[in-house]
């Protein structure tokens, strides 16, 4: 802007260009490390999810541990890639992420002993829809069944009838146990198991959840064989439909349809 305002046109006025160019490429610079410091690496995150790897020492059967993984955990063989120097990497589909085996190299550092002797990423939780499966797999392999967690009924009912949103597992400072957290709209349910057995209190708590066609969670509770309390029945002098579960914990779900809610949808299939 100077130069403009004071045309000389002899070398000093380059020389002045050339020092707001190189101020200008020091700002710019500047700028765009400021940028790198606040910006996360999130907008170019393409895969909706993460690989992990294992590297197993000399002595661990690669092959026995992925045979584990895709035969005992039922998750998919994919190819083994030779990476050079012959280090194989065995790699095994489970869900929407990759395990990938592979033999130690030497210069990283590796700590043997259990998950809370070291710092670093040496528990894998996997979860499954159908634990009575899993248990056959290693019976039939002659292998411990795993024990499942408390909740496990229960996370599968929250996601697998009612189709909760998962939101993922928290530690409970208060309880100091594992929570497992779901979530439909502004409400989150989260399951809690304090590795007992207890009692059971069927009745202080339930939930309600308003739905558009209550006939069709009647429909699948009878084909998944969900404990039904009370079929369909309408409040007289009301415009209410219910149908009342229970889900694997005894707790009462039931589920309403009103006027309102059972219009909305009407209104939705008279657009489509
Ligand atoms: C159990 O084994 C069968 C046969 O190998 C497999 O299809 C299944 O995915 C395995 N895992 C589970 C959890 O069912
Ligand atoms: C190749 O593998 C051997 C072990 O088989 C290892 O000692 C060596 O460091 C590796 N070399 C490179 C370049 O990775
Ligand atoms: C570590 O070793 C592997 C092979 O064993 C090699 O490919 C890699 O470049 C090495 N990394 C460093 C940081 O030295």
């Amino acid at each position: 802007m100077i130069l403009v305002m004071r045309p000389h046109g002899d070398l000093a006025c380059w020389r002045h260009i050339l020092i707001l160019c190189c101020v200008g490429a020091l700002l710019g610079a500047v700028g765009a490390r400021t940028c790198c410091k606040t910006d996360s690496a999130r907008s170019v995150l393409w895969m909706p999810a993460m690989n992990t790897f294992r590297r197993l020492d000399a002595n661990s059967d690669t092959k026995a541990t992925y045979d584990f993984y895709s035969q005992i955990l039922g998750f998919t063989p994919l190819e083994t890639y030779d990476v050079g120097n012959g280090t194989d990497v065995w790699r095994i589909q489970a869900g929407a992420s990759q395990i990938k085996l592979s033999r130690r190299n030497d210069n990283r550092t590796y700590v043997e002993g259990a998950v809370t002797d070291a710092t670093g990423l040496r528990l894998w939780t996997f979860f499954f829809t159908d634990p009575g499966a899993l248990l056959r797999n290693f019976t039939d392999a002659g292998l411990e069944p795993p024990a499942f967690e408390g909740t496990a009924p229960t996370r599968r009912w929250a996601a697998d009838f009612v189709g909760l949103e998962w939101v993922g597992e928290e530690h409970d400072v208060r309880f100091d146990t594992t929570k497992h957290v779901f979530r439909h709209g502004a409400t989150y349910v989260a399951l809690m198991s304090f590795e007992k057995t207890l009692p059971a209190d069927t009745g202080t708590g339930g939930i309600q959840y308003v739905v558009s066609d209550v006939d069709r969670v009647q429909q699948l509770a009878k084909c998944q064989d969900v404990s039904i309390i009370q079929e369909i029945e309408t409040i007289p002098g009301y415009p209410v439909r219910t149908v009342w579960l229970e889900d694997p914990d005894g707790i009462i779900n039931y589920f309403a349809e009103t006027a309102e809610s059972r219009g909305e949808e009407e209104e939705e299939e008279d657009i489509g």
